[in-house]
């Protein structure tokens, strides 16, 4: 009886999931993922929207983000959840090293039982290269793999963004593919076209890693 309870509460939260950033504000929030450096928890909260506004406005963090320019140019919170509420349109993960909040993973565009697309903004510039990336990589595929029972995880980012691309495929991703100038970065101080690489990792993938 548990388990039939369990299965129709995971299959309610897949439904919702694809569609319902609210979903994940609201009832997301019980969920935590503990690693060795950092630990995720599901839904973002109120108190980190300021932090969150501060970090999308900051050059260097955003400039390779396909939504550069609109970050960037955001005035205040509630533009900031318009922003959000559009690009994150599945669960979204805070990361916390011990207390203090530095960025988020997100899948989204979530497909039923089939693919989603990865996300991780480390935002905290103090934490990149501190290896904190790697587990919340692996807890949020471990989520979409064994909960969402997707078949397959992608993520896209800029050709020009090197260092996330290795992070990518030290993390076990491949590349898929290259669409050519579709995103507008801000790459050595001017505004550029730049191509996407699109990446992917199948549920075998993961396992072997
Ligand atoms: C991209 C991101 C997730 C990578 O995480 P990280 O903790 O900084 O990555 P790591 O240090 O573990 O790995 C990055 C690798 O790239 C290397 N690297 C760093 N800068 C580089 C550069 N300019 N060119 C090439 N390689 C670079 C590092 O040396 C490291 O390789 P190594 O392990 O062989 O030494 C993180 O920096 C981040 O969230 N940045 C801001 C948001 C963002 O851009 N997200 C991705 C959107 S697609």
């Amino acid at each position: 009886m548990r388990n039939f309870f369990n299965q129709l509460f995971r299959n309610i939260r897949k439904i919702f999931s694809g569609y319902n950033l609210l979903w994940h504000f609201l009832a997301g929030t019980d969920r935590i993922m503990r690693g060795n450096k950092i630990w995720l928890k599901e839904g973002l909260s109120e108190k980190n929207f300021p932090l969150i506004l501060k970090w999308f406005r900051e050059s260097e963090v955003v400039q390779y983000f396909s939504f550069a320019k609109r970050a960037l140019a955001l005035k205040n919170i509630d533009e900031l959840k318009i922003l959000l509420k559009e690009i994150e349109t599945g669960p979204v993960f805070e990361i916390y090293c011990k207390d203090t909040f530095i960025g988020y993973t997100s899948l989204s565009s979530i497909r039923e039982k089939s693919e989603c697309e990865f996300t991780i903004f480390i935002l905290d510039k103090n934490y990149w290269g501190k290896g904190v990336s790697g587990e919340a990589t692996v807890l949020t595929l471990s989520y979409a793999f064994d909960e969402l029972e997707m078949s397959k995880v992608t993520l896209d980012t800029s050709e020009f963004h090197q260092r996330a691309i290795k992070f990518y495929e030290k993390a076990g991703f491949r590349r898929a593919r290259l669409i050519s100038k579709d995103r507008t970065i801000f790459h050595d101080g001017k505004w550029i076209l730049s191509g996407t690489v699109v990446m992917e990792m199948t549920r075998e993938e993961f396992k072997r890693v």
